[in-house]
């Protein structure tokens, strides 16, 4: 039973809608002179913009959409529905001129029935009119947002073709004994009746479950287990009465030991619901779905009866260019960066629900949610309001059967207290699923809670300060759960090409506030902003409409400050040093404190192959993170003792002594040196000329031969990473596409292709901001500008398929460097 069909393809897109659009005839009647139709293909942004610079006005716009539909003479007498996943911000969709609905919420999925206004046979003209402006009295406009909002149909838009008794919708939930290993799995089928039902008819539900991907016949899969449940035509009867023409039928089955989806093995089921009237089957539904337990107490998360301290980031659903048009590989990405690249177990979708690609991939692979309504800070009249409520039942309704998501956003984002308007969310919420908590993000103290976890924005920690506040100075309630929504963000923006303090202490600011939360039993985890730099509007960001707010850039390469949230992972090895040991960066040449960020059990520095120290990852000053960031506070090891003219024991005081000023300064000597100093002026006459020297010679790295410091990080005793950092002489360019087998599934496929500028150890050259030239042939497209600038030695590209199928190359150049060639083949469902 082919359930979707896609409608991405084949659209016609204007930036001025006029009502001239709506004619069947517009195109025959176009003049060369008012000719601004252009081919698109969906996911769509009404204005592809410029990577930074650009004015929020851009995309604000009424535009138009449309596209034939050829209605075969099968649908007649069913019923056509026609969904768009995602339309920024406003719409109302025509079919032969004829509205047939609209929308006002850019994040929630609608769906309107064509059925009455086809031409069957024929061909039919489906008009969409997008407003994506921002004076629209919907969440989240009204006041300053601080990410950009953009426009157009950018997510997917599909057909279904139903018979008029169908299953409108399958809710499915899981509840459990984990002693006696059973589950509960209950069922709410909604089933759309004719207006005209007959009463006779008889009505059948068979529910079949199987593990996914192991087929229905599986029977050695433990846990999988078939079950049939009948609606007797009694209870049919009955609902049939109900104005709405739907009726719901509930059931709960007993499930003798499933398999847990828990974050390390995300085990998912799907369950297949027919509906049968005379042994026809009438309609289908797949739902996907996996048996966990989530639930905030008192003191903490608990996922599956086991505590689970929550360490996540948000994510915005922005990308450089296209705004929020982005495909599903791209959707999905974005999810396996979370898990695999930056090692945490949750994302917050801040501040609206987001691609459910994006939801598929957490399922998947075990990654918790928090999602949450549009809005931000602002508040607005009624009818405002009205919408929000809307958007809290749509958003439940739509994502319910997400395993992923283990709590419900009902306010918005950063807003006072209002709590008539939140007890009409935390209900709607409730209502629609009884079995998730509520939460609601504040940046209030002791604000009014009427959800059922207090979840604040904890912007405490300044870098001198404590890492998070304790619950009880937040929360109005101690009884009840704590969440930190965020923290960071706005207190310390930094770009990949700040200056290595910047970038340093951005890194060690996330240290800090994941370290305190993690040593506060009574908080349940907390979610660092942000995931990657985002465009903002202009009352936010660095001036070039860029909130460098991420742990990555905004094409996703990571920044030291990621290395801190990768390091609490064990699957891929972690080695970074916050330095690139170059004295003259800094100031006053002083190194400042450099950080070894790595995963392993020890890591040891080398200094022209003379080895120097040997850190443990216990050395760490913080005691909460598994693996916390570790301080070099040795850069001469023995080389004093063996090498120079002192006795043991007063060379290792003044390597101490000089390992000191190396972190501090030769102008703010500290203290604690003084008696060193004088005894070794005492013993071996030295003066400042001589001490000068051995701190150039040891500390300094001037002169001679070029200093090579080697660090290789050992996991189980074994080198399992390596990183030199000695001065560059050759710069290369690595470039790496996340995939490059673009398939065409529902729509184009895109690529996102990460460049590094590099030396020849593979660091990250920080101050190389060269241009770099792309150029692509064959069948595929490049997406953005032909030419752009790293920054921060980072940049990055996105390639698409052009709807047929071949291969294609991008060419990657920069000045006196070595191009790079990546190759693409593209296939698809239906090239
Ligand atoms: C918060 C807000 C986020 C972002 C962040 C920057 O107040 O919720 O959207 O602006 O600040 O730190």
């Amino acid at each position: 039973m082919k359930r979707r069909i896609y409608l991405n393809d084949d659209w016609s897109f204007t930036e001025t809608f006029t009502e001239d659009f709506l004619k069947e005839d517009y195109e025959e009647n176009l003049t060369d002179k008012n000719h601004n139709l252009t081919s698109v293909r969906l996911p769509h942004t009404c204005k592809e913009t410029p990577f930074h610079y650009f004015d929020e006005s851009v995309y604000q716009m009424e535009c138009g959409y449309r596209r034939k539909l050829f209605a075969p003479n099968e649908w007649l007498g069913k019923q056509v529905f026609m969904t768009f996943e995602g339309v920024a911000h406003s719409c109302e969709v025509f079919c032969n001129g004829n509205q047939v609905g609209e929308h006002h919420c850019g994040y929630t999925a609608f769906t309107v029935e064509l059925s009455r206004f086809l031409n069957y046979g024929k061909e039919n003209w489906i008009v969409v009119k997008v407003d994506s402006r921002e004076n629209q009295n919907i969440p989240p406009f009204g006041f300053v947002i601080d990410y950009m909002t953009y426009g157009g149909i950018y997510r997917d838009v599909y057909l279904e073709v139903k018979q008029p008794t169908h299953i409108e919708d399958v809710f499915v939930h899981t509840s459990h004994d984990f002693e006696k290993e059973t589950a509960e799995l209950t069922v709410e089928t909604s089933i759309k009746l004719p207006e005209n039902a007959s009463t006779k008819e008889k009505l059948r539900l068979r529910y079949s479950l199987r593990k996914k991907d192991c087929g229905y016949q599986n029977t050695e899969v433990r846990g999988s287990q078939s079950m049939d449940a009948i609606m007797e035509p009694m209870i049919w009867q009955e609902e049939v009465s109900s104005s709405e023409k739907v009726t719901l039928h509930k059931s709960t089955y007993t499930v003798e030991n499933p398999s847990l989806w828990d974050i390390d093995s995300p085990s998912l089921y799907e369950l297949k619901t027919e509906l049968i009237s005379d042994e026809a089957i009438m309609d289908e539904n797949i739902t996907t779905f996996g048996f966990r337990e989530a639930v905030f107490k008192t003191d903490g998360f608990y996922l599956n009866g086991r505590k689970l301290k929550i360490r996540g980031l948000n994510r915005h659903q922005s990308y450089p260019y296209v705004g929020y048009a982005m495909p599903e590989s791209m959707q999905k990405l974005d999810a396996d960066l979370l898990k695999y690249e930056l090692g945490v177990n949750a994302v917050r979708t801040s501040h609206y629900p987001q691609s459910h690609y994006f939801l598929d991939r957490c399922d998947e692979i075990g990654l918790l949610v928090f999602t949450e309504i549009p809005g931000w800070q602002h508040i607005g009249d009624d009818a405002w309001k009205e919408q929000a409520i809307r958007n809290v039942e749509d958003m439940v309704k739509q994502y319910r059967n997400h395993t992923s998501i283990i709590l419900w956003g009902v306010r918005i984002n950063e807003s006072k207290d209002d709590d008539d308007f939140y007890q009409r969310t935390n209900e709607a919420a409730h209502r629609l699923d009884p079995y998730r908590q509520t939460g609601g993000v504040r940046a209030i103290k002791k604000s009014n809670l009427l959800e059922d976890v207090y979840t604040y924005n904890d912007f405490v920690h300044d870098g001198t300060t404590r890492g998070c506040e304790p619950k009880k100075k937040v929360t109005s309630d101690n009884s009840k759960p704590y969440l930190v929504s965020e923290f960071n963000g706005h207190m310390f923006p930094t770009k990949a090409f700040d200056k290595e303090e910047q970038r340093s202490e951005h890194a060690i600011r996330h240290a800090n506030v994941l370290d305190a939360v993690m040593g506060e039993e009574d908080i349940a985890g907390c979610f660092g902003w942000c995931m990657f730099d985002y465009n903002t509007h202009k009352d936010f960001g660095s001036g070039d409409r860029i909130c460098y707010h991420g742990v990555m850039d905004m094409f996703r390469n990571r920044k030291l400050s990621a290395n801190v949230y990768a390091c609490e992972q064990d699957k891929e090895p972690v080695l970074e040093i916050s330095s690139s040991m170059d004295i003259g960066e800094h100031p006053g040449c002083n190194r400042g404190t450099i950080w070894i960020f790595t995963n392993a059990d020890i890591v040891r520095m080398y200094k022209n192959d003379r080895f120097i120290k040997e850190y443990s990852t216990k050395a760490s000053p913080y005691r909460h993170l598994k693996h916390g960031p570790i301080i070099v506070d040795d850069f001469i090891g023995d080389a004093l003792e063996k090498k120079e003219r002192f006795k043991p024991k007063h060379a290792r005081e003044l390597s101490a002594a000089m390992n000191l000023v190396a972190r501090g300064s030769l102008s703010h000597i500290p203290k604690k040196i003084i008696p060193t100093a004088l005894k070794l002026v005492l013993l071996y006459h030295m003066n400042y000329a001589e001490v000068s020297e051995l701190y150039t010679r040891y500390i300094g790295d001037w002169g001679g031969t070029s200093t090579s410091y080697r660090f290789e990080a050992v996991k189980d005793g074994k080198i399992v990473k390596t990183l030199v950092k000695e001065p560059t002489r050759k710069v290369h360019l690595e470039a790496n596409a996340d995939h490059t087998e673009l398939y065409e599934k529902h729509s184009y496929d895109t690529a996102l292709i990460r460049i590094l500028a590099k030396d020849e150890h593979d660091n990250i050259l920080s101050f190389y901001q060269e241009p770099v030239q792309l150029s692509v042939e064959g069948d595929i497209e490049l997406v953005g500008p032909g030419v752009i600038s790293l920054h921060g030695g980072m940049g990055g590209a996105y390639i698409r398929s052009k709807g047929v199928s071949g291969k294609g190359i991008l060419t990657i150049s920069a000045g006196g460097v070595a191009s790079k060639k990546i190759k693409f083949t593209v296939t698809g469902d239906n090239l």
